[in-house]
């Protein structure tokens, strides 16, 4: 038996792993790049701001962090490329996915393995930290908190040696377990912290955006988050390859770990509130607009709708947006949300 994150690094991203497989995340789950074109819409106005409040310079580099295939980047830039065109002819696409380039993605979108550093723009990263593995806690029958170990082959768990080093220390600051409670269990953010304050690291100056499921200290899920999904259903997590290994993410010990003198703000807010700051509205089109312009009132109805979905409370819209400004004031409008 082994921890939790090694068998979740082999199991997404190992030789065969999940990831790798050809079809890609979406052949799996819906994220919101998949719901609907108005989520790269939306972003596309985020790095407008971010251009404006950088004073529109030679290249802005976008860079999406987890790019799944590829889809938001291509999104993003045909949405540049048809309603801002002078902003499109500066952007440098890059994608940063531990997958291999997808055959036919087109040459203006460039493809790494790891972030570059020293880039000035946006970095983007939808529902990539929680999938960056974990080791997970549990208090035992004694109050000791312990590694849980898990079976590769059949998700099968046990306890293993108390938790030591730097993760007793996270456990302390960000996820306090009470010994008194066995069965309590926590994942330990360690490794998400890390990856993040490297993605912020990598800018030199511009906005960093983390999307995913949240939570923050005082509001942890008691038994932790771990979850599997398959063809789009939830299935018991086995770390053997054949499904998504996700938990929620601890963003606030994430933003702590990447603040620092150059993060000039930091912000948390929902997927909600954001997207009705860059103009996506789930208001239905008026009534009346049917009778004047038939196929307009239609288009507009299918627009609400995906906007529903995507800012829908319990649903997409409860994603948590951390962003993180790098030498750099956030745009305007940010400020008025919630810190
Ligand atoms: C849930 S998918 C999200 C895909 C896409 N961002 C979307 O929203 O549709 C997570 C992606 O992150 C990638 N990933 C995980 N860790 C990574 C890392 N350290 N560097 C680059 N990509 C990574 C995985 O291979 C996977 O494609």
């Amino acid at each position: 038996m082994i921890g939790w994150r090694d068998a979740t690094e082999t199991a997404l991203y190992g030789p065969g792993g999940f990831f790798r497989q050809p079809v890609g995340p979406a052949g799996h789950f819906r994220t919101s790049v998949h719901a609907s074109p108005l989520f790269a819409a939306a972003l596309t106005e985020l790095v407008r701001q971010v251009d404006e409040a950088l004073g529109r310079p030679a290249e802005l580099v976008v860079t999406d962090v987890g790019a799944g295939r590829g889809e938001l980047l291509l999104a993003l830039g045909a949405h540049a490329r048809a309603h801002h065109p002078g902003l499109a002819d500066r952007l440098v696409l890059r994608a940063v996915e531990r997958a291999g380039r997808p055959p036919g993605l087109p040459a203006w979108i460039g493809w790494r393995t790891r972030i570059e550093p020293a880039a000035n723009g946006v970095l983007i990263a939808n529902e990539w930290l929680d999938n960056v593995p974990v080791d997970i806690a549990e208090v035992d029958e004694d109050g000791v908190v312990r590694l849980v170990l898990v079976d590769p082959a059949t998700g099968a768990e046990a306890l293993g040696a108390p938790v030591a080093g730097a993760d007793v220390g996270w456990l302390e600051r960000w996820w306090p377990l009470d010994p008194a409670e066995p069965g309590l269990r926590a994942e330990l953010g360690g490794p998400r912290d890390a990856a993040w304050a490297e993605a912020v690291g990598s800018l030199g100056r511009g906005l960093a955006l983390a999307v995913d499921y949240a939570h923050r200290a005082g509001d942890r899920p008691p038994f932790g988050s771990l979850a599997a999904y398959r063809e789009g259903r939830e299935v018991h997590p086995v770390p053997d390859g054949r499904s998504d290994l996700t938990s929620h993410v601890a963003l606030d010990a994430c933003l702590a770990a990447s603040a620092g003198e150059r993060v000039v703000h930091s912000l948390w807010t929902t997927q909600r509130e954001a997207l009705r700051l860059l103009g996506v509205s789930g208001a239905r089109p008026p009534l009346e607009q049917a009778g004047r312009d038939p196929s307009g009132y239609v288009r507009a109805l299918a627009a609400a709708g995906e906007a529903a979905e995507l800012t829908e409370p319990g649903g997409l819209g409860s994603f948590a947006w951390g962003l993180q400004s790098v030498r750099m004031a956030l745009p305007a409008g940010w400020q008025t949300l919630a810190p």
